[in-house]
């Protein structure tokens, strides 16, 4: 992996969400300025005093050359760090530069109040710093990704930074790292005698490649729900055995959430259980089932009845891998992230009003903040005793629908037909307006996804599969039901009959 460098005019608050962000994803934190103080001796103010800005910009060159050899760590460099091309090269070869951006006002009230620490800003500080940013506006502009910090918490700027950079430490079930970002640039960590679990459709894009780079043996499954079951995990333990794979080795699952599970459930269950890694190749196995640490697979009474908690070690997702994804299947994940959306993004939500085309050619943020929804779900309540509940939206219906289609409909669709049918009942119990509703079955069907039951599909049946696919003797099924985009409500309803609409 690569430092993450956080980059930006003065007083935009590097230091402070560097440490958090350092904090939050277990990495050490760099400050580049107290290094280049450490070598000196001596402070900024009077290095430039005494030696002049070039001599301390020579010396940033240095400081900064000197951190690669560092491990991954975040770094937060001066607010000119990067003016030059040498070590703006520097910094984009060795790590992802995040810039944060501050409006004139937000800067001015941060730096007042540790005046005499900017050399190159003594006298009228507003006068200074209007100059700067308008010398140094092109240069600024010039960092794609960005972070705009005013009016946010440190805090709430640094989990902002870990969304932007596609970045996470998850802990609340195990330990380990979510990368958003080309799978080619992630390849140095260390995976002893490895092996790749993937099925047919993606062998034939995707296999060769990812083989060659993490040097590792494959293994390859058919396609489909119906191959997730003992006789394909049986076959995967086997191969496990075959080549040697020791307490030490590593599975890695490439492909969709039906490989994730199979691989992460072999995994955990070989030799007591060794390391796997996630390259989710679907929409819904990034967004959803390579996160949360679930793995199993189905026995003819049902899907999921065997399974373990175990989290993978790491998370890769490469955005790009779903450029050979059959256009039904990105369309079915989609569902998952505007129910991520209506949970608890506002923003994710507006994205997907784009519409499908939209979607295409911005894919890898439309992951990113996908994915940050559920992590920050499940890093609350990891083993689903309360609010990790919310992620069931839209499900309870879409199961059955899924079920009694006979798999005719594809998971997402399934579950958009819940969602828009849970919206619509919580309208009518009064917990939401008519507007959310519309907004998501607008939004819903500018995806290409439907929102109404298949006509002629038994209501009864559907009702009869909701109440066997939760606990029998259950009185009520607990719903998660919008209330606005944004907030969903747990509900638990006893009459079955008055969700579905007809
Ligand atoms: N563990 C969890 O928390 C969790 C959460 C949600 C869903 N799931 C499980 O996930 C499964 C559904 O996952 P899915 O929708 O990813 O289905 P999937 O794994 O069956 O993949 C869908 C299809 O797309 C193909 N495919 C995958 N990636 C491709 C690519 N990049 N290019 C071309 N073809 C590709 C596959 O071969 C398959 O035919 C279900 O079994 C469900 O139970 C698990």
């Amino acid at each position: 992996m690569t430092h993450i460098i956080l980059y930006g005019p003065p007083g935009t608050g590097k230091s402070t969400i560097g440490k958090l962000l350092a904090q939050s994803l277990r990495l050490p934190f760099i400050d580049l300025d107290r290094v280049i103080e450490t070598n000196a001796g001596l402070s900024i103010s009077q290095i430039i005093n005494e030696q002049g800005e070039t001599a301390f910009r020579d010396l940033e060159t240095s400081a900064l050359k000197t951190l690669s050899v560092e491990n991954d760590s975040v770094i937060a460099l001066g607010g000119g760090a990067l003016l030059r091309d040498e070590n703006r090269a520097f910094a984009e070869s060795n790590g992802r530069i995040l810039l944060l951006m501050a409006e004139l006002p937000t800067l001015l009230d941060r730096m007042k109040k540790e005046s005499g620490k900017r050399p190159l800003l003594t006298g009228d500080l507003r006068e200074k710093l209007t100059a700067l940013l308008e010398k140094r506006s092109e240069h600024y502009t010039s960092f794609p990704l960005k972070l705009h910090v005013d009016g946010k918490t440190a805090e709430q700027n640094a989990y902002l930074a870990q969304v932007a950079l596609g970045r996470h430490h998850l802990a609340a079930m195990g330990e380990y790292d979510v990368v958003v970002g080309q799978v080619s640039n992630l390849t140095n960590f260390l995976m002893q005698n490895a092996i790749i679990v993937t099925d047919e459709n993606v062998a034939k894009f995707h296999l060769e490649k990812i083989t060659n780079l993490f040097n590792a043996k494959s293994v390859i499954v058919p396609a489909g729900e119906e191959h997730k079951n003992l006789a394909t995990v049986s076959r995967l333990w086997g191969a496990f055995l075959e080549n040697g794979l020791d307490r030490k080795s590593t599975v890695i699952a490439l492909g969709g959430g039906v490989i994730g599970d199979m691989a992460g459930f072999a995994a955990s269950t070989y030799m007591r259980g060794i390391d796997w890694v996630a390259i989710p190749t679907t929409l819904l196995a990034m967004v959803d089932a390579s996160l949360g640490g679930k793995t199993g697979f189905d026995l003819p009474q049902g899907k999921n009845l065997i399974g373990s908690f175990h989290p993978p070690k790491l998370v890769i997702a490469d955005s790009s891998l779903l450029h050979t994804l059959p256009e039904r299947e990105l369309r079915s994940g989609m569902a998952e992230v505007v129910k991520h959306g209506i949970i608890s993004d506002p923003d994710l939500f507006a994205m997907c009003q784009h519409g499908m085309d939209w979607v295409k050619t911005n894919l890898e943020d439309v992951v990113k903040r996908a994915m940050a929804v559920k992590i920050q779900v499940i890093e609350a309540d990891p083993y689903e005793k309360g609010f990790r509940a919310a992620l069931n939206l839209g499900h309870t219906i879409g199961h059955a629908v899924e079920l009694v289609s006979k798999f005719e409909l594809r998971h997402g669709e399934a579950i958009s037909i819940g969602m828009a049918a849970e919206a619509r009942y919580s309208a009518r119990v009064g917990l939401t307006g008519s507007g959310v509703v519309e907004a998501i079955e607008s939004t819903l069907s500018a995806l290409g996804l439907p929102i109404h039951i298949p006509e002629g599909m038994p209501r009864e049946e559907i009702i009869r599969v909701m109440r066997v696919d939760k606990k029998k003797n259950a009185k009520a099924i607990r719903f998660a039901l919008p209330v606005e985009i944004g907030r969903v409500e747990l509900v638990d309803v006893a009459d079955l009959e008055s969700v579905i609409d007809h």
